[in-house]
């Protein structure tokens, strides 16, 4: 039997956030955590690298989880201005995001970066959320199953299961527009990477790995999109910043 798969939503701070405002975020969201006691859901708060100290600080003993939303490959060496998943590790973290549409956009990633980036990750002990999706041309032309497809094949990293490894679903037409796919649209898509990822892994280990969707999730169609079967949580950019549209949005998924 497949274990039961426990909600993640985790909030993608991008660049925003300066220090007070992202300690008063992260603190309301440990003060609503702990009024709950022991949430159906897990949250994740994946700030830029100059808040992760002081959000883990602020989310301490409240079971809220903190993620970097990059790290490099490599442990430590010559890299100027990168931060590497030991680094995140040691700051707290334990997730971490990679292979963003907007880090291969803007920093020209591919899916062999994006898979050693994810295998960095787990050899530093942080969970990998690993973003795949298609363009709006990919969809347009009918090949956004090819496509997610293709990325999961190429960038899911060696020794991937359910205890290390998350997999987002982020069409790149959907990030910040307004727009999402339907509901159907996204469990088609869900249900395939499900299935790819049985090929590779099995289908007990496949039916434990969680796969969020991501793209202008609000609180008013979270409910909608994260309740499907096999949507198990999202990855949510610019509703998260607001500590009561983000809660509203754990809250639907459950
Ligand atoms: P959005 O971003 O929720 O602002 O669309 C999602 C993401 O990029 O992770």
């Amino acid at each position: 039997m497949p274990a039961p798969r426990r909600p993640l939503i985790a909030g993608n701070w991008k660049m925003n956030g300066l220090g007070a405002e992202a300690e008063a975020l992260a603190t309301d969201l440990a003060r609503r955590t702990w009024a709950v006691g022991a949430p159906a859901f897990e949250l994740v708060l994946c700030p830029p690298f100059t808040l992760v100290a002081r959000v883990a600080a602020a989310v301490a003993g409240s079971g809220i989880a903190v993620g970097g939303q990059d790290c490099h490959t490599e442990e430590k060496g010559a890299h100027t201005g990168d931060v590497s998943a030991a680094m995140l590790a040691d700051l707290g973290c334990s997730f971490v995001i990679v292979g963003h549409s907007e880090r291969r956009a803007d920093h020209g990633e591919d899916d062999t970066l994006v898979k050693a980036k994810a295998e960095a990750a787990l050899a530093a002990g942080l969970r990998a959320i690993v973003c795949i999706g298609e363009t709006e041309a990919e969809r347009h032309g009918g090949r956004t199953l090819a496509t997610v497809a293709g990325q999961l094949d190429a960038s899911l990293p060696v020794g991937a299961g359910a205890a290390n490894t998350v997999v987002a679903y982020e069409p790149v037409w959907a990030i910040g527009s307004g727009l999402t796919p339907s509901a159907e649209e996204i469990q088609e898509v869900h249900a395939h990477i499900r299935g790819e990822l049985a090929k590779r892994l099995g289908t007990d280990e496949a039916g434990g790995i969680r796969i969020l969707y991501g793209g202008s999730v609000k609180p008013e169609n979270a409910a909608a999109l994260l309740t499907l079967a096999d949507v198990d949580g999202g990855l949510i950019g610019g509703a998260s910043l607001d500590a009561g549209g983000f809660w509203s949005i754990a809250e639907s998924c459950v």
